[in-house]
């Protein structure tokens, strides 16, 4: 029996399918689900686990995210998270919540773990959408967040060797370049190379569910690019580029170089793009394609490839879900009734045509 015969026999459905694009009504909803960037394996398991009883599908994502923000083995966020050039770790984060449609961020935050959780508190409990740096923490302290020392003994050593072999004039010595910048091929967007071939990474989890009511939440966290100048802010907070949801239409994200993204609003656009009919692949293929068109020279090498990685990951309400990136090799996860899994992005460009710094 089709929507449409469903409705009329007065039949309840699991969400609105008439906001779904019309090519998709027949596919069969696929949710529960949980997608997120790969270093999120772990997280889309435990928010499925929790949306499968019925928890709130932002409340399942944020605990996700929540478990990588509190590993000090992980660099990419929270503790543990990669500092800035004066070895400060400052944290990103937004959430967006389908069902209320409601949003909160954070930006600068220092010394609390779990900045997807502040934002939260940001959007439950203030008229604000974005607070930043200092206010930001004292709003979370007035909240109840626990401040701690953010930067492991790890984190510190990386950053004291970047210092050491930032300029061979100056008086700070130190042994070889970071270990641990390079990643595997699970979460690559982390390593970028500049047009001048610096290395910096930047680590972040995108993470996106939609409950079997077809409710949905979005969250991104972060340490944002290592190295950066003390107040440099990324995509992650920024509602519409780091994530964004539409309870109407879907959610999506991204990982990687956050000045690339700002300037096109990605998960906006991507979410726009579903609402018009693209599925999720197609929706990311079209927002990594505006990315490289919006390009500065200096970032694009002489083949008009990007010397960088950006990541985008999008769910539609219906399940359909999709990660995409300009080279070949990236993946991201994925938690559905198959279980919890990672998956390979779609992406524009074979490897071998990635330029050489
Ligand atoms: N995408 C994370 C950042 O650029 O900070």
């Amino acid at each position: 029996m089709g929507a449409s015969a469903l409705a009329a026999a007065g039949v309840a459905l699991p969400f609105d399918l008439g906001a779904l694009p019309a090519g998709d009504r027949s596919a069969a909803p696929n949710i529960p689900i949980v997608v997120a960037s790969a270093n999120g394996i772990r997280g889309v398991a435990r928010a499925y686990d929790m949306i499968a009883k019925g928890a709130d599908p932002l409340d399942a994502a944020i605990a996700g995210v929540n478990i990588q923000e509190l590993d000090p083995d992980d660099q990419s966020v929270g503790l543990g998270g990669l500092p800035n050039e004066e070895g400060v770790v400052q944290l990103d984060a937004s959430v967006m919540h389908g069902p209320t449609r409601r949003a909160g961020a954070v930006a600068c935050l220092e010394d609390i773990a779990t900045p997807s959780l502040v934002a939260k508190a940001v959007m439950d409990y203030t008229d604000h959408v974005f607070l930043v740096g200092e206010g930001a923490k004292r709003f979370a302290l007035k909240m109840g967040f626990k401040p701690q020392e953010l930067l492991t003994e790890k984190s510190r050593q990386a950053w004291l060797r970047w210092r050491a072999n930032l300029n061979p004039g100056d008086a700070w010595i130190g042994g070889p370049p970071a270990e641990g910048a390079r990643t595997s091929s699970a979460n690559r967007d982390k390593v970028h190379v500049d047009a001048n071939g610096v290395e910096y990474t930047t680590g972040t989890i995108n993470m996106c569910a939609v409950d079997s009511r077809g409710d949905i939440g979005s969250v991104t966290t972060t340490s944002g690019m290592s190295w950066k100048i003390p107040g440099r802010v990324g995509d992650s907070p920024i509602i519409g580029a780091g994530q964004y949801c539409d309870n109407t239409v879907g959610a999506a994200g991204s990982t990687g170089r956050g000045e690339a993204n700002i300037k096109v609003c990605g998960a906006f656009l991507a979410v726009e793009l579903m609402r018009q009919g693209k599925s999720p692949e197609e929706a990311l293929h079209t927002v990594m394609e505006r990315v490289i068109a919006m390009t500065e020279k200096r970032l694009l090498g002489a083949n008009g490839r990007p010397l960088f990685d950006l990541t985008f990951y999008a769910v539609a309400k219906d399940g359909r879900y999709a990660g995409a990136c300009a080279y070949e090799g990236t993946q991201f996860a994925v938690a559905d009734a198959k279980g919890a899994r990672v998956e390979k992005c779609s992406f524009l460009f074979r490897e071998s045509e990635r330029p050489r710094a």
